[in-house]
């Protein structure tokens, strides 16, 4: 399913006047035959501009395989240069829409931050919500956190909806924190920047070897890595279409000859920030898939 998606995407992306590079993909060229980081994408015209690609084709594999809510796809372009690689596998990180952007400290206990958090948008502790990965590393957090009072929104995967959610009017979030994936952190930090949010990020190694790893490409494991530094300059578009139902997107819904997406498109350099809903007639369209370096043309018919 994730290969359907790799695909789809990477069929898409041929057709844009870009000369693209992905800086976060699917991994290393020896294990993902496409999207892979330093592959080039679009048609490389002449004139086309360069940029930086990321791309989480499905962020929430598992969500779909098990019809639960919130798995997303997502890509995001910047200038090339302008988006952040990290070396390890997780990290730690803190988000926040935009009134608490700014306000907080990663470093700092999470009963601290979650009080100062509370106390600049006038709710009570146990009015405050938090949303952490259920896994058992955050097993001590989760129990500091309801020691305090505040709400916790356990989710099961998904963190960049997860983040994003903070900043989202109506979402009822009020922070994201916990140690998850280091490219979903960036993706979503290039949508927190539309939305005025904020994102913290500090690398989590998973074991010596990975932390050896990150120190010998010149990279201090202990340093806080803050939106600007993940996302450079003011200028990132970052979109997601909606694979399952989701709090701020909705997912495929299915008719006959018909599927219908709503994605969202941000901005960060106006800060517009868009919905679409589109119905594909699939008795009409049809899908460029990108497989392996061929290219195919597929008809779905429902
Ligand atoms: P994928 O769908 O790409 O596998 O990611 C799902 C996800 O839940 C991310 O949203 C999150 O950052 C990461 O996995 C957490 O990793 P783990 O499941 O190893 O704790």
């Amino acid at each position: 399913m994730d290969q359907a998606a790799v695909d789809a995407m990477r069929g898409m992306l041929d057709y844009i006047d870009i000369k693209g590079i992905v800086v976060i993909g699917e991994g290393e060229k020896d294990e993902a035959p496409m999207l892979y980081i330093g592959e080039k994408v679009g048609n490389w015209k002449e004139d086309a501009p360069e940029l930086d690609i990321a791309v989480d084709p499905i962020d929430g594999t598992r969500l779909v395989a098990h019809g639960r809510p919130n798995a997303i796809s997502v890509i995001a372009a910047a200038e090339r240069g302008k988006i952040a690689f990290l070396p390890t596998f997780y990290s730690f990180k803190l988000a926040v829409g935009p009134e608490l952007a700014g306000k907080l400290d990663i470093s700092a206990p999470i009963r601290e931050n979650i009080r100062v958090a509370a106390a600049i948008l006038g709710k009570d502790i146990h009015e405050f919500t938090v949303v952490i990965l259920d896994r058992e590393r955050h097993r001590k957090m989760i129990e500091e956190v309801r020691a305090l009072g505040a709400r916790i929104k356990l989710i099961s995967d998904g963190d960049i909806a997860g983040a994003i959610a903070t900043a989202m009017p109506d979402s009822y979030v009020d922070m994201y924190i916990g140690i998850g994936g280091t490219p979903e952190g960036i993706l979503a930090a290039a949508a927190l920047k539309s939305l005025g949010g904020e994102l913290q990020i500090k690398m989590w190694p998973k074991d010596d070897e990975e932390r050896k790893k990150a120190e010998e490409m010149g990279y201090d494991v202990n340093k806080v890595y803050y939106t600007e530094d993940l996302i450079d300059g003011d200028n990132v578009i970052f979109a997601a279409t909606g694979v399952t139902d989701g709090e701020f997107l909705s997912g495929v819904k299915y008719g006959r000859h018909k599927a219908i997406t709503e994605s969202i498109v941000m901005r960060s350099k106006t800060r517009t920030i868009r919905k679409i809903t589109a119905i594909h007639n699939l008795r009409f369209k049809t899908i460029p898939l990108k497989s392996g370096g061929e290219m195919k043309f597929i008809r779905i018919e429902l």
